[in-house]
């Protein structure tokens, strides 16, 4: 089997999820290729790859999830996907405790379009990327040795699948796990809505060295320096800007967003333990 692990990960936790299935499959002999999104030039590379091997190539595909959803990247990926592969996938989130939204039935969705039927699917609690400058942010501490020791299972079972002919698919529908009326407003929502009702940045240009870490660790480059930092349209609200600056010359006030997203994780209620759909 050969096996591709693509994945987007501005924070590292869905990167973290990735390396223990690249290590786990390394263990069991099938030495994936991994992609990080956030390096956008190997993207065509992988392509091709995966256009050369007509024999059952299985795909992990991970993305954290930002306001319900999977994020641009990697849905772009998707879409991209050569549809001539005869593959199979595994999609797979991160998520912040919060709600884990329709961001897996997204990608499955898309994924069964292009013609790589479900192998299994994962969603796995994670610190929440908002939270970083809390004491105790929603899924702190996770994914924990615990989790990694699930998702190392998860892997050996979707290996051994594999071998199996025929191979035994996921239906999409079980991915389609929130409420109906959840589901819509889930659907309604995006990055671009939730643009306004998230931390405004300003860049403190008397701290700016206009160093351009910013801009080089963008995981999908809206930043250019003019000579400041200008946040272009394809930001996906990550804050790594902010997070990352070595000079700490990007601000924004975060402090309601702590109860706001503890109030939300109550209200969706949804168990934080890591679910495997296999
Ligand atoms: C803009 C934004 C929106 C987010 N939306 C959600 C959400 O809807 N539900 C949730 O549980 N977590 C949400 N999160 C938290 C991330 O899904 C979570 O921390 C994820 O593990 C981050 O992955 P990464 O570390 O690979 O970047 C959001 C984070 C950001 C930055």
């Amino acid at each position: 089997m050969k096996a591709f692990i693509v994945y987007c990960s501005p924070a590292g936790s869905t990167q973290h999820v990735a390396q223990v299935i690249g290590k786990t499959l390394d263990i069991l002999g099938h030495h994936p290729v991994m992609l990080d999104l956030c390096n956008t030039q190997d993207v065509a590379a992988i392509k091709t790859q995966m256009r050369g091997i007509k024999k059952d190539p299985l795909l992990f595909i991970g993305s954290p999830v930002y306001a319900c959803h999977a994020i641009p990247p990697v849905m772009e990926f998707i879409e991209q996907l050569p549809d001539d592969c005869e593959g199979y996938s595994f999609p797979f989130v991160t998520w912040g405790a919060v709600t884990s939204g329709i961001a897996l039935y997204e990608m499955g969705t898309l994924l069964n379009q292009k013609g790589y039927p479900l192998a299994g699917a994962a969603k796995i609690v994670a610190a929440h990327s908002l939270m970083w400058q809390f004491a105790h942010p929603l899924g702190e501490g996770r994914p924990d040795a615990a989790d990694d020791h699930k998702v190392a299972d998860m892997v050996k079972k979707v290996a051994a699948k594999l071998k199996a002919q025929p191979v035994s698919t996921v239906p999409l529908a079980e991915l389609n796990y929130q409420p109906e009326d959840v589901y819509n407003s889930m659907a309604g929502l995006s990055i671009k809505a939730v643009r306004q009702m998230l931390p405004q940045r300003q860049v403190i240009r008397e701290a700016c060295t206009k160093c351009g870490v910013c801009a080089e660790l963008c995981p999908v480059e809206a930043i250019t320096l003019d000579p400041y930092p200008c946040f272009g349209k394809t930001c996906i609200l990550c804050y790594n800007c902010m997070r990352l600056c070595p000079e700490k010359a990007i601000a924004a006030d975060f402090s309601p967003m702590e109860a706001w997203l503890q109030e939300k994780a109550k209200e969706f209620n949804e168990n934080p333990e890591l679910k495997v759909f296999i």
